[in-house]
């Protein structure tokens, strides 16, 4: 399954780091994020080698991360003599047993425990005892990864987001079993590679598909109440709120099947916390094939190079509407409700320790690309307040989504 990240932010340079003296990088799985990866680790200075399972998968992906990097010699971001070196340090396998002694394995085939189980186990009888061994996934748990690894202290999760040349965020996930020297290891590497690495427990979602989640979750259900059409919750959350997108258009930009697929895996890892419910107009739209840009149609409709289309369903947004709705009854108001319930989330996930208040704000920020993140917002409108404001969604809707996180009042994050 895919992480449900926003629109990457285009403006970060490659840069060529000086070589480290980590050793080989290993990269199973030759697809969009592994073939990522195994350019940023080049572009380090290690030597990778890139499996994938598919014959002449790898060589292709080694094909693909040239033309990449000669469009950064295009556009001057690279010298063609960096661009040759970092190709040059990039070799293709077709197995797992070609890969040499590495320092570290990066794990990115598709989201699938058992095989991602296989492949670690595999990792783990091939590769000498302290080499780090790491999974890309977006979701499963670390610990069920490491699960038929006998030394499991060194494996842990290296999440990056799409594209990982761009994309400066790494959430480094420890699981129950990963020694902290390892995961402050990663750290380090990541920082080296150019990378702003955040520390997180193996949580659902980790720290940036879980804290999102109420940034969809409210629009959906305000469009479902009959408050605002999609139009002017998007235009409020951008205009108001200062978002780069409004959460649906978002959604449509994602893929309603991929941002649905990565909110019910939190809910059904949460043992279905009503706070994660999908929304009936999410699944309606998935189910009817409207999974977004990708299809043409989504929540809005789309004109052939991707543009929303001019169709009612384009929509305009209610000017009038949305300013009567902001700074009205939190209830129906798409702004305050949103961040109320996006620090709430945040709030919960630094008070059951699973990252700390700035690591959060950072993934969110560089992630989602928040214009804020979530707790320094929270200190802004005030804990108290957003309490109220949660209690008051509470009372508006009960059935347990919108419960206060004690940390708001008990005053550990003033
Ligand atoms: N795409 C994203 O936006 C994104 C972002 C963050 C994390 N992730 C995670 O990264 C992982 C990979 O995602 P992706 O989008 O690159 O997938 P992908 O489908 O593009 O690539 C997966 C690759 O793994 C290969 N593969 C399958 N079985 C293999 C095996 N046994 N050994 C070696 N290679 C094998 C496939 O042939 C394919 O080339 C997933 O866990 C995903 O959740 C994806």
């Amino acid at each position: 399954m895919d992480t449900d990240v926003t629109e990457p932010d285009r403006t970060n340079k490659e840069t060529a780091h000086e070589g480290s003296s980590f050793g080989p990088v290993g990269v199973v799985g030759a697809g969009a994020m592994g073939a990522g990866i195994a350019q940023v680790a080049a572009s380090a200075g290690h030597a990778v080698a890139l499996v994938d399972a598919v014959p002449g998968a790898a060589a292709t992906a080694v094909e693909r991360i040239g033309s990449a990097l000669s469009r950064l010699v295009d556009k001057g971001r690279l010298s063609a003599d960096d661009a040759t070196a970092v190709l040059q340090r990039i070799t293709p396998a077709e197995s797992i047993d070609e890969l040499p002694h590495c320092g570290l394995v990066i794990e990115a085939v598709p989201e699938d425990l058992d095989l991602k189980r296989r492949i670690f186990a595999e990792l783990a009888d091939r590769q000498p005892p302290n080499t780090v061994l790491a999974t890309n996934t977006s979701s499963i748990d670390i610990d069920d990864v490491a699960d038929e690894v006998t030394d499991p202290e060194r494996v842990l999760g290296l999440h990056f987001f799409n594209p990982p040349p761009v994309m400066k965020l790494v959430e480094v996930v420890h699981g129950e079993r990963t020694a902290d020297a390892y995961v402050e290891h990663a750290v380090a590497l990541m920082n080296a590679w150019g990378k702003t690495p955040v520390r997180c427990r193996s949580t659902p979602g980790f720290i940036v598909n879980r804290v999102a989640r109420p940034f969809y979750g409210e629009a959906q259900r305000i469009v479902e109440a009959g408050i605002a059409d999609a139009a002017t919750v998007d235009w409020i959350l951008r205009e108001k709120g200062g978002f780069p997108m409004g959460p649906l258009e978002l959604t449509d930009f994602i893929g309603q099947d991929v941002n649905l697929a990565v909110g019910t895996s939190v809910w059904e890892q949460t043992g279905r916390d009503e706070r994660y419910t999908p929304t009936a107009f999410q699944q309606e739209l998935v189910e009817a094939g409207r999974l977004g840009r990708k299809s043409g149609r989504g929540i809005y409709a789309y004109a052939a190079d991707g543009s929303v289309g001019a169709s009612a369903e384009a929509g305009e947004p209610d000017l009038e509407l949305a300013g009567r709705l902001v700074g009205g009854p939190i209830a129906t108001d798409p702004l305050a409700r949103t961040l109320a319930m996006l620090v709430n989330e945040a709030v919960d996930l630094v008070a059951r320790g699973e990252a700390s208040a700035d690591d959060v704000d950072t993934a969110m920020r560089l992630g989602t690309r928040y214009p804020k993140g979530p707790i320094a917002w929270g200190r802004e409108i005030g804990f108290d307040v957003v309490a109220r404001q949660v209690a008051e969604l509470d009372e508006a809707y009960p059935g347990g989504r919108y419960r206060p996180s004690p940390a708001l009042t008990d005053g550990s994050l003033s």
